[in-house]
């Protein structure tokens, strides 16, 4: 199992090889390698990573930040423990900083900021018959099959088990290995059938397009786990759709559309059952590179909203293309869910639906939130289980 989780390893195999100050600031470079970075003396010792600055369990900062005088400067620099360490002296006190080398290769490489994941963007061609799949019990018993889990799903954006119990007890116990369940109107672990128990489309038998959950949401659910507890009857397919995929395309083809499905920012609003929810998001979500975040797409949840004519035209066009590619049977995979498979996706990639369907349908299932995942993800990464592929 997960051992207590600490901060995570500094890369020690990033040696230094120099440093030197430039007026008041410190460059680096490392050794084998041709790119240099420099720093302030404020960032330095806003960073500095001595236990009496930083704790280095938890990685929580213990500098006071504001009582660092705003003229500090560094008296000398030098390289120690072989490379793995600068010492800074500075001037003012004569008090030292220490710096990890991986510590600032890691910072001058991503500036702190984590990027996009790798993914596999897919449309009905690329992904096929062989969805991304794995067995429930091993991913109930071994980590490094939880992990590996959990990375074809920040892949693909989706991903099944099979051989559960078809059982809400099975399900919320896969539901607790990855995170926690989430609360929202519709309970924590949910169950349906073809009834109008919700005042919600979901709650009948017709046929849902693709859309993702929660935009009414802030903070959209995540992800969302569910599968099928019996059926007996036909059609009921469930749909799913790569909405990065679409947006992908749309940046490549359209880019006045995709400039307006990622600026304009869309109400959306659930009423009943004794709530007022209310949030927007543009139907494509950017993070700080530009890479693809959050796709908020349900055209049923949409509030009233207006812009100047020309502005409107232009969002009901490229609304309207957006509608149409993920309704593209191009761009969708189909799947019966029969008891004993689970379906766990990415609500803020890929868009999911159903087909109309007749006889009796009793589904389970559960939201996660991004985060608890994510951060599932970063600690089985950072505990490496024997055996893990990622
Ligand atoms: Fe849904």
């Amino acid at each position: 199992m997960i051992k207590p989780q600490s901060a995570p390893a500094i890369d020690q195999d990033v040696l230094l090889s120099t440093a030197r100050l430039i007026n008041q600031d410190v460059e680096v470079n490392w050794k084998d390698q041709v790119s240099s970075a420099r720093f302030s003396p404020f960032w330095l010792r806003d960073h500095c990573h001595s236990e009496e600055s930083l704790n280095r369990e938890t990685l929580q900062r213990q500098v006071d930040t504001f009582a660092i005088a705003k003229d500090i400067a560094p008296a000398k620099v030098e390289i120690t423990d072989a490379g793995r360490t600068l010492r800074v002296t500075w001037a003012n006190d004569g008090s030292v900083s220490v710096f990890p080398a991986g510590f600032l290769w890691q910072i001058s490489r991503n500036e702190g900021r984590e990027r996009a994941p790798r993914r596999t963007l897919w449309d009905r061609d690329s992904m096929g018959k062989n969805f991304p799949s794995m067995s429930h019990r091993e991913i109930l018993h071994s980590d490094a099959a939880l992990l590996r889990w959990l990375s074809l799903v920040e892949e693909f954006g989706f991903a099944l088990t099979t051989g559960a119990s078809a059982s809400v007890a099975d399900l919320e116990t896969l539901v607790k290995r990855v995170g926690y369940v989430r609360q929202t109107i519709f309970g924590g672990m949910w169950e349906f059938s073809a009834n109008m128990a919700f005042k919600d489309t979901a709650y009948t038998s017709v046929g849902i397009g693709p859309h993702t959950d929660g935009t009414y949401s802030i903070d959209s659910p995540g992800f969302q786990m569910f599968q099928c507890l019996a059926f007996d009857g036909t059609g009921g397919d469930s749909t799913l759709v790569d909405g990065f995929k679409v947006a992908e395309t749309i940046r490549q083809t359209d880019p006045k559309a995709f400039e307006v499905l990622t600026e304009i920012k869309v109400p959306a609003h659930y009423l009943g059952d004794g709530v007022h929810l209310r949030a927007e998001h543009p139907v494509i979500s950017l993070d700080h590179n530009g890479d693809l975040r959050q796709i908020a797409y349900n055209n049923y949840d949409r509030a009233p909203f207006r812009l100047p004519v020309p502005q409107m035209t232009e969002f009901y066009r490229s609304l309207a293309l957006f509608h149409r590619m993920i309704n593209d049977p191009a761009y969708e995979v189909s799947m019966r869910l029969l008891p004993g498979t689970v379906l766990f996706f990415d609500n803020w990639r890929t868009l999911h639906g159903r087909h109309a369907f007749e006889g009796q349908r009793h589904m389970s299932g559960a939201y996660l939130n991004k985060e608890d995942v994510e951060s599932k993800l970063r600690v089985l990464r950072a505990t490496k289980p024997p055996g893990a592929r990622k």
